[in-house]
């Protein structure tokens, strides 16, 4: 057996679809009930859906019995202010798992770099079923900011950066990309996060909004990089150092962070 996957991904591991029209909705985020959640880069987040319908945002595999990342519960003191989110989320038509929006600070190239993590979506999901991919939907306006996506997390050679303006709308297979988001700001982003699970249902969405696999990157200063990847090497020991001394094992991967 083996999980069932979109052939869209099987090339890059993403999609970028049709850009929406951003503009023409209100902004329904700004409206929305926000908890603060453990993460890498200062966040918040406002659950639309969750394991149990909760006001919270943990992953479904560590409440009680644990579940894999499918058949989120609407949380709906939150989805009564966001019915146009909730609505976009729904339209593929395929299950959703956690759904929530995304309030992100603004950060460094280099930030975002520590930040880069891989998913754990598909913890507990049976082989034989739909594979579990994430859609980011972004809500405000963030153009010079960028999803970076790495096959490799410490190979540069291997980063994809696409663009987050309003309306730009990407599903990536997080758990094969370490992936992180650069904000620029100076405003905090907000981004629509939705887990869905792959099949029939997300396959006919990407091929409707012509779902591109192919991005092609802004150009990035060889500098910037340079000087990004020492800073994630010094912090990286740094850390190690610190946990040493206090005689625990760094597994390297911090916290839990989310783009
Ligand atoms: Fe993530």
């Amino acid at each position: 057996m083996s999980y069932i996957r979109s052939a869209a991904f099987e090339e890059t591991g993403y999609v970028v679809l049709d850009r929406y029209d951003q503009a023409a909705d209100p902004q329904e985020w700004l409206d929305l009930e926000y908890v603060d959640w453990k993460s890498s880069g200062v966040t918040r987040f406002a659950p639309l859906a969750s394991a149990f319908g909760e006001m919270e945002c943990n992953g479904f595999w560590n409440h009680t019995p644990p579940r894999t990342d499918k058949d989120g519960v609407w949380v709906q003191a939150n989805v009564d202010r966001a019915p146009i989110l909730k609505a976009r989320a729904e339209e593929p038509g395929a299950n959703i798992g956690r759904c929530r929006v995304i309030e992100l600070q603004p950060n460094s190239y280099a930030n975002a770099l520590y930040n880069l993590h891989q998913d754990d979506n598909n913890r507990l999901n049976p082989d034989g079923t739909g594979w579990i991919v994430r859609g980011f939907f972004n809500l405000s306006d963030d153009a010079e900011s960028f999803m970076i996506l790495r096959e490799n997390r410490f190979d540069p050679d291997t980063e994809v950066r696409i663009a987050l303006p309003a309306g730009a709308q990407l599903i990536v297979d997080t758990q094969r990309f370490w992936h992180a988001v650069w904000h620029k700001g100076p405003e905090p982003r907000y981004c629509l996060i939705t887990s869905w699970t792959s099949g029939p249902e997300l396959d006919a969405y990407i091929e409707k909004y012509h779902g591109n696999p192919h991005n092609v990157n802004a150009p990035l200063d060889a500098k910037i990089i340079e000087e990004g990847q020492a800073e994630v090497r010094q912090r990286l020991a740094e850390r190690a150092a610190a946990l040493a001394a206090k005689g625990r094992h760094d597994d390297g991967f911090g916290e839990d962070p989310e783009a």
